[in-house]
């Protein structure tokens, strides 16, 4: 056994936890965007280290970062934790709020971070007992970058034959860990539609090609595509989040630009709402004498598929080291995006939601400016780290 006694376990925890909500607020106060993690990557280095963990550094462009620490050639099991914050100029007024202007970990990656760092510190002082390998990953760019992506692409996985993550979650109640099979978060498209039109005087549309008119056009039937096209019982969005067109009251434009983003639940839907996108918008182009380019951001991400077999495991392991209580599965699908889905493409494992909400008063949601990661919720964090890592492999 990994560890002699649930009790023991609870103390080790209980000890650290002041040292790991300290670093915890450490790095909420250094909040780093896409790739220009350094700092932040600089101090997970350090921490890992000091724990007695092997670390090896330049992923993903260079802040990316792996653990490990077991016996060799045992079952390698990944734990991952995204590091990036995000371009918003945090408005909580807290102690340790950002001293970088325009820059927020409002979405609790921080949390993410100490959460990991802490388990492997346990870890890291019992892997005499270890019965697998465990390989701590650390990952840049999981706010709209696919840093993800990179990673895998670039060889975090090799080797590893489980892999998880993990993600704070405020809808749900402090400390409860939340998990759906299946597929369970969305894939992501981003889109850009430019209409090019005539333009000419306002007083003379007769003259010219309106590319305004056809925006709205394309905006009300890209509505169609969810509730005209697709099956109730497979989810989808398609929401347009921004038009630009024109530069006066009287004239119109040459062209209009929409762009948006398409969420989807399988690879199968994903494909046929993007042909939708673009079928409508140059349909339409085109019977107003327009014609319409599509195009789709190449940073998409994959739908994510949580293996029901890794999910059945994670549940006995959190149930037993924390009480039937802890663990509940999600009813719905969230419609986010999470490029984890990149990792549980390649090796089974599932990405685990843990609650966030606090008991008392509101919790701003993930991405707000008021937004803190919960302190509360990091020692549920740890302990199911640390249940995923005692129990693996299951034996029996
Ligand atoms: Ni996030």
């Amino acid at each position: 056994m990994f560890f002699s006694s649930q009790k023991r376990m609870n103390a080790e925890v209980a000890a650290l936890l002041p040292q790991i909500m300290e670093f915890r607020h450490r790095l909420h106060r250094h909040p780093e965007i896409r790739y220009e993690e350094h700092w932040t990557s600089d101090r997970i280095a350090e921490y890992l280290a000091e724990a007695g963990i092997t670390v090896k550094r330049g992923y993903a462009g260079g802040t990316g970062l792996i653990g490990e620490i077991g016996p060799d050639n045992s079952p390698v099991i990944a734990l991952r934790a995204d590091m990036d914050g995000l371009e918003i100029e945090e408005k909580t007024g807290l102690a340790y709020a950002s001293e970088i202007s325009g820059r927020m970990h409002a979405c609790g990656h921080d949390g993410h971070m100490a959460m990991l760092c802490g388990a492997a510190a346990v870890v890291a002082r019992h892997a005499k007992d270890l019965r697998c390998r465990v390989r701590f990953i650390f990952q840049p760019g999981e706010e709209m970058a696919a840093g993800g992506r990179r990673m895998v692409e670039e060889g975090v996985l090799d080797g590893v034959t489980a892999a998880f993550g993990m993600h704070g979650w405020p809808e749900f109640p402090e400390g409860t860990v939340y998990l759906r099979p299946g597929y369970a978060m969305a894939g992501a498209d981003w889109f850009t539609i430019t209409i090019q039109g005539k333009g000419c005087h306002g007083a003379a549309p007769e003259a010219g090609i309106d590319p305004i008119v056809i925006a709205a056009h394309v905006v009300l039937g890209l509505q169609t595509i969810v509730s005209r096209e697709m099956s109730p019982c497979k989810p989808a969005v398609v929401s347009v989040g921004r038009i630009q067109a024109g530069t006066a009251a009287n004239s119109i434009p040459d062209n209009a630009t929409l762009s948006g983003t398409v969420r989807t639940l399988t690879p199968e839907t994903q494909k046929k709402v993007r042909s939708a996108v673009e079928r409508i918008a140059t349909g339409t182009a085109s019977s107003h004498r327009a014609t319409a380019s599509v195009q789709f951001d190449s940073n998409h991400y994959a739908p994510l598929y949580n293996d029901p077999k890794m999910c059945a495991f994670a549940r006995r392991a959190i149930q037993n080291a924390l009480g039937g209580e802890a663990f509940r599965e999600a009813d719905c699908p969230s419609m986010a995006a999470e490029d984890f889905a990149f990792y549980l493409r390649q090796t089974p494992g599932a990405f685990l939601w843990l609650g966030t909400r606090r008991p008392m008063g509101d919790t701003p949601g993930l991405h707000s400016p008021f937004f803190d990661f919960n302190d509360a919720a990091l020692s549920a964090g740890i302990h199911t780290w640390l249940s995923l890592v005692g129990a693996y492999p299951e034996t029996g």
